[in-house]
């Protein structure tokens, strides 16, 4: 093999371990409200520094992402969970898509390396096929996550709550709508977990917020009324992660106080069903198959979830 030509694999070797670019449209929604609940966007989330992103991929949209460009994560990705089973997907790309529009204000792939965080979907992966699974591996839609939390806790949720969705929704004629959303630490970045790659790297580093908390809502929509369902979950970014579910009216109260956002947040148009008994049942069935398959307790007082100062300064109502 020539120099050159070796030379040149090493370059493309190093292209291949960049990111590729995704070219979503960034600044509107407008054309990613079929992944939205009666097509209307969650409000109260935004801020100065918010980016709307529809995320598109081979010229076709694929999901909606409020990306945050100074903590460089999402703060919440919504999608529908696809309705066809479609095993033998890879659970792991090399490559990972990034957006040119927004420049040096997200995150790369090079900001996850070295350090002991898993580089987390929102849009889960796992809820996709084809060509949908390969747009949910952008850097727009990935948040630091504890590998414990990320690869046990949250993995077991989404498992369970996929084949719930399924059985429950998609199977009888519903639309499973969902959002999951990362609350960004005050100051905690990613830190780098070797010093001594400080000095051996050029890599960014201290850019990147880590999320104290992650969050799912899910609302079935469905034509009958007893059909129709809405919950949600909230759990902490750590090995030891307590994950409680709540209804999604409960989640509106405590993501205020959580995002430190003055407004009031609306998650889903109408709430979509929050009292139904159908979404009692569902909760009841992913509980149970959690806590006898995997052992793990979703509690019922999410206020515990909630760091003691921001408490304190509650604004809104307390937490029941
Ligand atoms: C939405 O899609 C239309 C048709 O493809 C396109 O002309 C328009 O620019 C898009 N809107 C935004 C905000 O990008
Ligand atoms: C659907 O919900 C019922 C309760 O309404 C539950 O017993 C059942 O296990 C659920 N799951 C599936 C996959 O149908
Ligand atoms: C959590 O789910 C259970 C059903 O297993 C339900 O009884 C309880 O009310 C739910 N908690 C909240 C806060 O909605
Ligand atoms: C409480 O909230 C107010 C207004 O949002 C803010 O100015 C103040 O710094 C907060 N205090 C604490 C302890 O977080």
């Amino acid at each position: 093999m020539s120099r050159q030509t070796m030379d040149s694999l090493v370059l493309l070797g190093c292209i291949s371990l960049w990111a590729g670019l995704a070219l979503a449209e960034v600044g509107s929604f407008s054309n990613c409200t079929e992944y939205f609940y009666r097509g209307a966007e969650p409000s109260g989330l935004h801020t100065p520094r918010t980016a709307e992103i529809c995320q598109r991929y081979k010229n076709q949209y694929r999901f909606a992402t409020l990306y945050d460009k100074a903590n460089r994560i999402p703060r919440w990705s919504a999608y529908i969970l696809h309705p066809s089973n479609c095993p033998g997907q890879p659970w792991r790309l090399g490559k990972w898509f990034m957006e040119p529009q927004l420049r040096s204000n997200q995150a790369v792939s090079k900001d996850y390396e070295d350090t002991s965080y898993d580089q987390g979907h929102l849009n889960p992966n796992s809820f996709q096929c084809d060509e949908n699974h390969r747009a949910t591996f952008t850097l727009t839609n990935a948040a630091p996550m504890n590998p414990c939390f990320n690869r046990i806790h949250w993995s077991k949720v989404e498992r369970t709550l996929k084949t719930q969705l399924t059985g429950n929704c998609s199977n009888l004629g519903g639309t499973p709508y969902l959002m999951t959303g990362a609350v960004p630490s005050n100051n905690v970045k990613i830190p780098i977990q070797d010093e001594d790659k400080e000095w051996d790297r050029d890599r960014p580093y201290n850019r990147v917020s880590v999320p104290s908390h992650l969050w799912t809502a899910v609302c079935c929509n469905h034509q009958d009324k007893t059909h129709k369902f809405s919950f949600a979950f909230l759990g902490e970014n750590k090995e030891e992660s307590k994950l409680s579910n709540l209804s999604v009216d409960q989640l509106n109260e405590v993501l205020p106080c959580l995002y430190n956002t003055p407004g009031q947040i609306k998650i889903f148009k109408d709430d979509c069903g929050s009292k139904s008994q159908k979404g009692q049942e569902v909760l009841l069935a992913i509980k149970s198959a959690l806590y006898n398959t995997f052992q793990i307790l979703l509690s019922d007082s999410y206020s515990q979830l909630l760091p003691p100062v921001k408490m304190i300064n509650w604004t809104g109502r307390p937490p029941r």
